[in-house]
């Protein structure tokens, strides 16, 4: 197989749209020998939104619902950019009807169902991806390859954040993000899981935490078709839907490795439009990462000499992974859709050559078992072990 058959499910939404740009850009960067991809069916319930898709994928069959693109023999890859709790169901049958799947995060509602698909794949021989985008920012792997090597030590702390302001505002209206029936787990499906594909990424297992989840607004107005984070001018005669997930987890939680976590993440951060960061402390050294600065990492090291000791700012380029693919300059800086590309150049080079790749279902199993614990130690008030 040269060229991989995708249908993209959720394709007027945020991540559909950028999902079938990644296909369709990817080559110019990756070359032809990372292979090839055909978006051949879009797939979306809505019918207003779904208008004018066609020239986004020229040729590709337009579809209304998922399991026709499911059942499509001329299918070879589903790519599911659909609200989360469609995730698991969508996933299973594609799985079982011998597709490979990239599913966007969360993988599942709960772990039990992201084990199932996990077990599937592998007995079927799929090949699977979960939408963690951004740690394949090439600066992370440049961290990753700092901690393997032993240059920071060993890990002793992992300090991480994630927050954004779209729901800092009490009157910000109800969206599918705040409802418990399609979004279980709330901020901690949506947000906690990049930040725990973070902790996979670059520390390793969690064996335990402690979590407190919380909701700021309990309930908020209902105006139909705005998008991510819209607002607009209340009239005062819209209905009202009451928030039945977390918008916010504090989390403190313990590695199989021996490191320690303290993580927090929300959707209520008045004025953090958008703020991810990490702090990776080990033995002989550290590092620090900010969204802000998004291809920068800070690197401190024992190995300076006394007097010369501080951190260092590595703007990664070229020379870091597949930065050379996009940019031939240092601190021209990738953003988060090339970090999307790359995500879709990976799946179809798995697809084409088998080449393992990070994060499968597996690693999206260990993610959903993180998200579980957070929920039953916010529900029992005690730390909780993953198994
Ligand atoms: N990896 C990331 O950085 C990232 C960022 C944003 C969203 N996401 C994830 O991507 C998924 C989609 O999020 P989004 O922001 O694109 O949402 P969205 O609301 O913008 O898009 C979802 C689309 O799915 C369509 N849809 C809903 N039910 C459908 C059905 N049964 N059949 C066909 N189409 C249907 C909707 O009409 C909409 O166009 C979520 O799981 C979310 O957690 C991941």
């Amino acid at each position: 197989m040269s060229e991989v058959r995708v249908a993209v499910l959720g394709a007027s939404g945020w991540m559909g749209k950028v999902h079938t740009m990644a296909y369709q850009a990817f080559p110019q960067f990756f070359g032809r020998s990372w292979g090839a991809a055909r978006v051949a069916v879009l797939v979306e319930a809505n019918p207003d939104a779904a208008r004018d898709l066609a020239f986004r994928a020229p040729g590709a069959k337009i579809m209304r619902a998922w399991l026709d693109a499911v059942q499509d023999p001329d299918i070879d890859l589903i790519d599911i950019c659909l609200p989360d709790s469609l995730h698991y169901e969508v996933a299973k049958a594609a799985l079982l009807a011998g597709k490979h799947v990239y599913c966007e995060k969360p993988l599942a509602d709960t772990a039990a169902q992201a084990r199932e698909l996990a077990d599937i794949a592998a007995a079927k021989g799929l090949i699977t991806r979960v939408g963690h985008a951004f740690p394949r920012n090439p600066v992370h792997d440049l961290a990753r390859q700092i901690i393997a090597e032993g240059e920071i030590g060993e890990i002793k702390l992992f300090k991480a954040c994630q927050h954004v302001d779209m729901y800092g505002d009490p009157l910000a209206p109800f969206m599918w993000r705040a409802d418990g029936a399609l979004a279980p787990t709330g901020i901690v499906g949506d947000t906690g899981t990049h930040v725990f594909s973070f902790m996979d990424f670059l520390v390793g297992r969690v064996t335990e935490l402690i979590a407190d989840t919380y909701i700021t607004t309990p309930r908020r107005p209902v105006v139909s078709g705005l998008g991510y984070g819209e607002q607009t001018s209340l009239t005062g005669s819209e209905a009202w839907a009451d928030v039945t997930n977390p918008d916010g987890a504090n989390i403190l939680c313990n590695f199989a490795n021996g490191a320690r976590g303290v993580i927090d993440f929300s959707r209520v951060a008045t004025g953090r439009k958008f703020m991810q960061a990490y702090e990776v402390y080990g033995t002989k050294g550290s590092l620090v990462y900010t969204y802000d600065e998004i291809n920068r990492l800070r690197f401190y090291t024992n190995d300076d000499a006394t007097g010369r000791r501080g951190f260092r700012e590595i703007d990664v380029g070229p020379e870091n992974s597949t930065f050379r693919a996009f940019l031939p300059l240092p601190n021209f800086a990738l953003g988060y859709n090339e970090t999307k590309i790359i995500e879709a150049a990976e799946v179809i080079r798995s697809i084409i050559t088998g080449q393992p790749m990070w994060p499968t279902f597996e690693t999206g199993h260990h993610i959903c078992q993180i998200v579980d614990a957070c929920m039953d130690s916010a529900r029992l008030k005690r730390w909780v072990t993953i198994p």
